[in-house]
């Protein structure tokens, strides 16, 4: 008996201990967070439809009209966001990447969109955007070309910066192509978020400063988030299973350093959601929807609005995997652990509440079962004592009731993710349930 109570005494202590480090861990880790660009935009990532991986630079309307970067795309997948229920699931920045300018500056220096593909101007499509309810973003280059070779923004800041805000522009990726030095890339990434807010519009600043500074210095983080509202830290996302697997693997080897930095106002951007596309199995989609919601990564989907699946349009219309990357808390998730090829990530949520991802990363074979107790979890506090599981990805089920003693069991495919949220309970609604494993496929 002695030894009986000894035991629960230790038990509860440990409980305790537990719990009081997790929350002081918890606070520290908030006061942390460094000081984001106050233009009051991207509270919680970004969320929208952004041309560039699935149209690329299509320019040759005569051939393809109906894939070349034109007014008539843009207009098409305006009316699409409404009508299919997009914008209503939280997708509302239309954004044009490179590739909608005309050649050259107007006789003023300003720029211009392409008069043959754009005939009525930013501006006009702006407005048809604006009157669906949705904001429309724009492209630009901090150097002296963009990317694929249009007009470059060096030298021409405020007059852009004026410009797209005349048009009615809400959100400005701005890209790193063509700039000759470091000092004039930071120097041209600094200046425009100024010349922005100087604008007096509310324009989100989507920027790519640490990826064109990695190869050459380390890239200050709380610097670039007093600056920016979002920021691509790697290259650029392909339709393929290698080129997710290798953001990932890239965010994980450098969170570190870019987690703690994430947060409302300012969030590290892995680049554009390609589901819905070409090169994904369901399972891959599947991860890339989970781990872009622990990652808290803006959701920027390139992919055919009109030709998708109901699959891939119920996957990234998903209301609770939504919930989690819009969670208010503004936390970045991080892998918890790697072992046997699986990840498991997880990502602390308002109220207590953590989302968990367990990833199978094995190419070879079938389904695999993998189990983690429940007590490594969310810094000791996920589920302390008890909580409530809900598998949200592959597909919605209601696992019940666990303890801080017990362990989730799952069985995962190849290259796919099963994606958990766990609710804090409180002692007395725990302690009438069974304890339980759940095997979850
Ligand atoms: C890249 C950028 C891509 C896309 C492209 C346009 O540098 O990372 O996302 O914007 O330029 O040319």
């Amino acid at each position: 008996m002695i030894l009986e109570t000894m035991k629960l005494m230790s038990r509860d202590l440990r409980l305790d201990r537990a719990l009081s480090l997790g929350v002081l861990a918890l606070v520290l880790w908030s006061v942390r967070r460094a000081r984001a660009l106050d233009n009051g935009l991207a509270v919680t990532p970004t969320m929208g439809w952004l041309h560039w991986e699935r149209f690329l630079c299509n320019v040759d309307c005569q051939e393809e009209p109906d894939s070349c970067i034109s007014e008539q795309l843009f207009m098409q997948m305006a009316d699409l966001m409404v009508s299919d229920g997009w914008k209503d699931a939280g997708y509302e920045y239309l954004c044009i990447d490179d590739c909608w300018m005309a050649p050259k500056r107007d006789s003023k220096g300003r720029l211009q969109a392409d008069p043959k593909r754009f005939p009525g101007g930013i501006r006009r499509l702006a407005n048809y955007v604006h009157s669906k309810g949705l904001k429309l973003g724009l492209y630009g280059d901090v150097g002296n070309h963009t990317c694929a070779g249009f007009p470059g923004s060096f030298g021409y800041y405020d007059i852009d910066a004026k410009t797209f805000a005349d048009w009615g522009v809400d959100l400005l990726k701005f890209d790193g192509c063509y700039c000759d030095s470091l000092k004039h890339l930071a120097d041209g990434y600094k200046y425009m978020s100024l010349a922005l807010n100087r604008t007096g519009r509310s324009i989100v600043y989507s920027c790519e400063w640490p990826l064109y500074m990695m190869p050459f210095q380390k890239p200050n983080y709380t610097e670039i988030r007093q600056y920016c509202n979002h920021w691509r830290n790697f290259g650029d996302i392909f339709d393929s299973w290698q080129s997710v697997k290798s953001i990932l693997e890239w965010t994980s080897s450098n969170q570190e350093n870019i987690v703690d930095v994430a947060g409302p106002g300012g969030w590290n951007d892995p680049d554009m959601l390609v589901i819905g596309n070409f090169g994904l199995s369901w399972d891959q989609q599947v991860t890339q929807m989970a781990l872009w919601a622990i990652m808290a990564a803006p959701l920027l989907m390139s992919n055919d609005l009109r030709h998708i699946s109901p699959q891939a349009k119920a996957l990234l219309q998903d209301k609770d995997v939504i919930v989690i990357n819009q969670d208010p808390l503004g936390k970045q998730g991080y892998r918890l652990r790697k072992e046997d090829n699986f990840e498991v990530w997880e990502r602390p949520l308002s109220g207590l509440a953590w989302a968990v991802a367990m990833v199978n990363l094995q190419e070879i074979g079938g389904p695999r079962s993998h189990s983690i107790s429940i007590a490594s979890l969310g810094r000791g506090v996920a589920c302390n004592p008890a909580c409530l599981i809900t598998q949200l990805l592959p597909v919605k089920r209601e696992l019940g009731f666990y303890d801080w003693t017990s362990i989730l069991k799952t069985r995962v495919n190849p290259t796919g993710t099963v994606l958990f949220r766990l609710e804090e309970t409180s002692q007395t609604i725990f302690k009438k349930l069974p304890l339980q494993d759940a095997d979850t496929l």
